[in-house]
C-alpha cells in the first residue's frame, strides 16, 4: 500500500465562501488545499453584475492569507432578467469564469433564480458565444414532484433540451447525486461535464435518518439511495475526463442546521481531499486521484494546469466534533471521525 499520494495541486470547482466574519473564517480552509476555486454567487443579495462580482473577488482575496497562493474564480446568478451583456462584460474584464443557474427556489439564497430556461435563451446564446461554461443547479421545483426525483427528472425537461438548443454550450452539471445523471454526463459530448462531492461519494440517504434526523448530512440535491452511490463512486473513479472535484462546501452555522427549518449543506473543506482519497483508495482508484482533481477541470475550463504539487500521507488525523469560528460554531464534514489521510 502506498504511503504517500504526490499529485499536482487542485482546485475546487464549487464552494460556497459566504461573506463577512464567516468568509473570513472558511476561506483558508479552502485555500489551504485548493489553488483555484469556482466560488458560488448565492449570496444576500445574489451577484448579478459585474461590479458586484469584483467587490465579492476584492472581499474574499482580503480574506485569503497572503502566504497562501489562491485564486478565487468568480461566477455570475442568473436571473430571469439578466441582461446578455452583464455576462459578456464580466468575461472581458476577467471578472466572470462562469455562470450559476440556479432554478427559482430550489435551494439557499435561489428565490432571484432562473423561474424558467426560456427566459435566458439570449444569455445562454452570449455565453456559448464566448465560452463561457454554465454551472447547473440540475433539479426541478414542482411541487409535486418528490425530491428525490426532482434531478433525474430535471435530466428529461431541461437537460436534454438545453444540450440540443445549445449544441456549443459549456455545461456543468453540478454536485450530482444520481446514476440518471452520471450516466447523462458519460454519454453527452464533451461541451457536458460533472462535479461530484465528497460527501455524496461517502454516504445515501440513510444517513440522514439513522436513529433520528440528521441535519449535518441534509444537502441539496439531497442523498440519494446506495445504487445511485455506487454510480456516483464508478463515474468519479472511472478515469473518464467529464468528471471533477466539487466539495460544494457550503458552511451553516450549528444553529442553522439544528433547527425546526435546518439549511442545508456540508461544511467539508477542512478535509475535502482527504475524504476523496479514502474514496478513490477504498475504490482501488488513487492513480485517477489527480485526474479527477487537478486536471479534468481546467482542462474543461480552458485553463491552464497548475504548477506544484500536494502530497497526501497514509496517517491518522481525527477530525473535531466541531470547529469553533469567530461568531459561531460549525460541524464540519466526517466530525469526530478519524480519516487515514492526511495532507502534509
Ligand atoms: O446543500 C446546499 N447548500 N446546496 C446548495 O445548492 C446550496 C448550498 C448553500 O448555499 O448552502
Ligand atoms: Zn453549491
Amino acid at each position: 500500500m502506498t504511503d504517500t499520494l504526490t499529485i499536482r495541486r487542485p482546485d475546487d470547482w464549487h464552494v460556497h465562501l459566504r461573506d463577512g466574519a464567516m468568509l473570513s473564517d472558511v476561506v483558508n480552509h479552502t485555500a489551504r488545499q485548493f489553488a483555484r476555486a469556482i466560488v458560488m454567487p448565492n449570496l444576500k443579495p445574489p451577484v448579478t453584475t459585474v461590479a458586484a462580482g469584483r467587490a465579492y473577488r476584492d472581499r474574499i482575496m482580503a480574506a485569503v492569507d497572503p502566504s497562501l497562493d489562491f485564486t478565487p474564480l468568480m461566477t455570475a446568478y442568473l436571473t430571469d432578467t439578466i441582461a446578455p451583456s452583464e455576462l459578456r462584460e464580466g468575461k472581458n474584464q476577467g471578472v466572470f469564469t462562469a455562470a450559476k443557474l440556479y432554478p427559482a427556489n430550489a435551494t439557499t439564497n435561489s428565490a432571484h433564480g432562473v423561474s424558467d430556461i426560456k427566459h435566458i435563451h439570449g444569455v445562454l446564446d452570449a455565453m456559448e458565444d464566448v465560452g463561457m461554461p454554465l454551472l447547473l443547479h440540475g433539479e426541478v421545483t414542482h411541487k409535486d414532484v418528490d425530491i428525490f426525483d426532482r434531478e433525474a427528472i430535471f435530466i428529461d425537461e431541461v437537460m436534454v433540451g438545453l444540450v440540443r438548443e445549445h449544441p456549443g454550450l459549456k455545461i456543468v452539471f453540478e454536485h450530482i447525486t444520481t446514476k440518471e445523471a452520471a450516466d447523462f454526463v458519460a454519454e453527452a459530448g464533451d461541451n457536458v461535464a460533472a462535479t461530484i462531492t465528497p460527501h455524496h461519494l461517502r454516504y445515501n440517504r440513510n444517513a440522514i435518518f439513522e436513529g433520528g434526523i440528521r441535519p449535518h448530512y441534509y444537502c441539496l440535491p439531497i442523498a440519494k439511495r446506495e445504487k445511485h452511490r455506487l454510480a456516483l463512486r464508478k463515474a468519479a473513479t472511472s478515469g473518464s475526463h467529464k468528471f471533477f472535484l466539487g466539495t460544494d462546501t457550503a458552511p451553516h452555522a450549528v444553529g442553522a442546521k439544528e433547527s425546526a427549518c435546518g439549511c442545508a449543506g456540508v461544511f467539508n473543506a477542512p478535509y475535502a481531499l482527504e475524504s476523496y482519497a479514502l474514496t478513490f483508495q477504498e475504490e482501488g482508484a488513487l492513480d485517477k486521484l489527480e485526474k479527477f482533481a487537478s486536471i479534468n477541470g481546467p482542462k474543461f475550463y480552458g485553463l491552464p494546469l497548475n504548477e506544484g504539487t500536494i502530497t497526501l500521507s497514509k496517517k491518522d488525523q481525527k477530525v473535531p466534533e466541531r470547529l469553533t469560528l469567530s461568531e459561531t460554531d460549525i460541524i464540519p464534514f466526517h466530525a469526530g471521525e478519524t480519516l487515514s489521510w492526511s495532507v502534509s
